[in-house]
């Protein structure tokens, strides 16, 4: 396994990282979950930030300060809304994983960590998710090396588990 690839159990927002990523939605505006942990800790200026940036499309990723956030960065990202797969959810998932990384890399961050994006209120199975996730993370680590630490923060053991078992499969699959 890729020693930059890690998974944790915690609350994302109590991390001093070079950047979190947010599960957002298009307007960048706030909302409950991971999005509103995030806006509420790091502080009313985050909200006036993303306001001038406009919004994200879907798969899509953007970056703007932590505030009062122990981390550095928000990497704001936008999960596709599950209805049964035939709607590109699978592929527009992982385009919000390599849009992410892709925005670290341009902006200097080499430690990030992401929350499980769309397997809350937008609903993607948490299995199939955890899968992509670590694919897509896996895939991109691989041809760069900008990159240092990875942590995929899972907010219950279960979730963590899930992501465990697929990079332990990832491994296996690779001797
Ligand atoms: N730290 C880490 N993970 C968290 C935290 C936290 N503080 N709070 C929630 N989570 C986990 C949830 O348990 C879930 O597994 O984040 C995952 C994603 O869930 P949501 O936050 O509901 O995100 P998502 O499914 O992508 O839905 C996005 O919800 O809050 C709104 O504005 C957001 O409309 C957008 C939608």
């Amino acid at each position: 396994m890729d020693p930059r690839i890690q998974v944790i159990v915690a609350d994302i927002t109590t991390l001093a990282l070079d950047a979190i990523v947010n599960a957002a939605n298009t307007t960048l505006m706030g909302g409950g979950g991971v999005d509103g942990a995030i806006h509420r800790k790091a502080g009313p200026r985050l909200a006036d930030y993303c306001e001038k940036i406009g919004g994200c499309e879907t798969g899509d990723a953007k970056i703007t300060p932590g505030f009062d956030l122990p981390a550095r960065h928000v990497i704001h990202t936008v999960g596709p809304f599950w209805t049964g797969g035939d709607r590109r959810e699978e592929e527009l998932l992982a385009s919000c994983y390599k849009r992410s990384l892709h925005v670290a890399m341009d902006n200097g961050v080499r430690t990030l960590a992401f929350p499980a994006i769309s397997t809350g209120a937008y609903r993607f199975p948490g299995g199939r998710a955890a899968e992509i996730a670590v694919k897509t993370v896996s895939d991109v680590l691989a041809k760069r090396e900008e990159i240092d630490l990875v942590q995929f923060c899972c907010f219950s053991e279960a979730a963590g588990e899930l992501v465990a078992a697929r990079l332990k499969a990832l491994d296996d699959a690779h001797g």
